[in-house]
């Protein structure tokens, strides 16, 4: 747990550590402008409202249950099955996308300008056809291609299915946003075939993506489904260097791991290798594939595998043939609206690993609203057992009391004082629960040296009367009591129409890019909310802007917030 010192002590640890910085805080040759008045207490009144980030993709993909074995007709049919399935959903987020898998291209060739030939039996209509189709059931449409010149699968004929590729990236891109498609998954088969870098690719791709929706206004959401294998390293995961890392501003979600398979034990390993909860937030996700839900599983499994993606907070995308008549506790297992809330929380964080002991394990999830937190008690054992979660792990105060609800019953269970004990957690199943308890009271980091033209300014609405603009850079000072990792708060201002950005770097760390939705045109201040790891004792945050073509938001505070607290060791994959 953090430790929120004694206002005084705090100002004289910042002061002296300030001055012990300055050296190596400011960058050479840049302006710097030390702060002179005293900082500020914050008053927990005085924080700012979060602001709602892009929640994680909801939807269904072809690949999970239709193979290659796509067309017209069954698209279609799959998406009058999402759209009817949606109808069940009594509140609150709804599936969105109907994404088309590889196999589309079946002929693989281009004419001579470089256009995808497209198999007219297969497409009648071509592929704007059917992202018309899918629009007009409300829904949204996806494609697929990889970021090589050879796919993943074999086509009928034995050989490869066709990619993309750098010459082509403008052009294809182009294309799909012309078709009308609003999502796209770039695979890295034919990449890794080429030896291609994985993050010099897929950056180039998001830019050709921009350039599509420049030249069209059609937004196209971005899948990555690199699962973190580099040429120059082969071991898997590449832990370093997988797209957790560098993936946030480039695509909207991430393949972490190996191919999903409709087996509990895949679902584990899955969830196990997309555990980076430093790599998701602010509307980038990582994501452990498309879901086997009611695919064979047994229905305990079935039920675990949907707590565990919506704990995980990760993209929703269904792979169960939706063309077919869904039996009852199938739908129910999909459109439970307040396990779905969790998975597409505001904040749009990852739920962290809290306790635990041989094959039982504790998740909790921070969630946007005061003292709000999901858990999952995850029993994955062969026998059936009780499960306690503590407030304490939940970063709740330790003997507060807290209300529970049973999310997949939808029925409250009561106030609990320090902690709530499950009677009977099936075996390979789970217990989801809200917790609504008492926060601890947060912690301020003290904003310290600027640099890059960085300035503080006039600022009525942040709680300080202050802010930093003009980033530049902006280093601010926290304190904590442990090495692991824990919950940053930025209350920022953004009053134009577009999402800003800026680069957070822990203690010098490799920095990750975050994304600031607009808080209106009246200088109000919005926040955002990041996981990070600290050392333990001082920390120093600096929040950069490393391109400046690109708007950057005014920062009014950064605050270490209560939220569930991580064990210390490496999770276990325990399937
Ligand atoms: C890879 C991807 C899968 C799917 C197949 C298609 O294996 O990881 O999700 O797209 O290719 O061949």
């Amino acid at each position: 747990m953090l430790v929120c010192c004694h206002q005084r002590v705090f100002l004289v640890l910042w002061l002296i550590s300030s001055l012990c910085a300055c050296g190596r805080a400011v960058e050479p040759g840049t302006a710097e402008a030390a702060r002179s008045t005293p900082t500020h207490p914050l008053a927990l009144a005085q924080r700012a409202t979060p602001v709602r980030v892009p929640p994680p993709p909801m939807g269904w993909s072809s690949w999970n249950s239709l193979g290659e074995g796509v067309n017209h007709d069954v698209i279609k049919a799959e998406a009058d099955g999402l759209a009817s399935l949606n109808t069940r959903i009594t509140s609150g987020a709804r599936y969105e996308y109907v994404n088309i898998d590889e196999g589309w291209w079946r002929s693989g060739q281009r004419d001579e300008s470089g256009n995808f030939i497209v198999d007219t039996t297969q497409w009648s209509g071509g592929m704007q056809a059917i992202a018309r189709y899918i629009h007009g059931k409300g829904l949204k449409a996806g494609i697929y291609i990889d970021a090589g010149p050879r796919g993943c699968g074999k086509r009928a004929d034995g050989t490869h299915f066709v990619g993309s590729d750098f010459a082509y990236y403008d052009h294809d891109f182009l294309q799909f946003a012309q078709w009308g498609f609003d999502f796209v998954k770039v695979d890295f088969c034919g990449g890794a075939a080429e030896n291609y870098d994985p993050q010099t690719t897929y950056r180039s791709i998001a830019q050709a993506i921009r350039r599509a929706y420049s030249q069209t206004g059609q937004l196209m959401t971005f899948s990555v489904c690199d699962g973190g294998t580099v040429p120059t390293n082969k071991s898997f995961p590449d832990y370093d260097e997988g797209p957790w890392v560098w993936g946030a501003g480039v695509g909207t979600m991430w393949r972490t791991t190996r191919d999903i398979a409709p087996d509990f034990g895949s679902v584990t390993y899955n969830l196990a290798g997309n555990y980076h909860p430093e790599g998701q937030h602010t509307g980038y996700y990582n994501d452990p594939d498309m879901m086997v839900a009611a695919m064979g599983m047994s229905a305990v499994h079935d039920q675990a595998h949907v707590s565990l993606w919506a704990i995980a907070g990760a993209p929703m995308i269904l792979g169960n043939d939706l063309a077919k008549p869904l039996a009852a506790d199938t739908a129910s297992l999909l459109t439970n609206p307040e396990v779905l809330a969790i998975d597409q929380d505001a904040l749009g964080l990852q739920g962290l690993l809290v306790a635990q002991s041989g094959r039982l394990q504790v998740w909790a999830k921070l969630l946007a609203g005061t003292a709000q937190r999901a858990v999952v008690l995850f029993n994955n054992s062969a026998r059936d057992a009780p499960m306690t979660v503590t407030w304490e792990a939940l970063g709740l105060v330790p003997s507060s009391q807290a209300t529970v609800r049973d999310v997949w019953a939808q029925k409250d269970l009561g106030r609990f004082t320090a902690s709530y004990t499950a009677p009977n957690v099936p075996a390979g199943g789970v217990t989801m629960l809200a917790v609504s308890g008492t926060d601890s009271v947060p912690a301020i980091w003290e904003p310290g040296l600027l640099a890059g033209g960085a300035a503080y300014s006039r600022c009525p609405a942040c709680p300080g009367g202050e802010k930093v603009t003009r980033l530049g850079r902006a280093y601010f000072r926290g304190s904590a009591s442990t090495a692991r990792g824990g919950f940053v708060e930025i209350g920022y201002v953004n009053d134009r129409a577009q999402t800003a950005y800026a680069q957070l770097a822990m203690n010098g760390k490799r920095p990750t890019t975050l994304a600031f939705p607009p808080t209106g045109g009246d200088g109000r201040v919005g926040a955002v909310t990041v996981y990070v790891s600290f050392q333990a004792g001082s920390n120093m945050l600096a929040l950069s802007n490393a391109d400046p073509s690109i708007p950057a938001p005014d920062i009014g505070y950064v605050v270490t917030v209560g939220g569930p607290v991580p064990v210390a060791s490496a999770i276990s994959t325990a399937h």
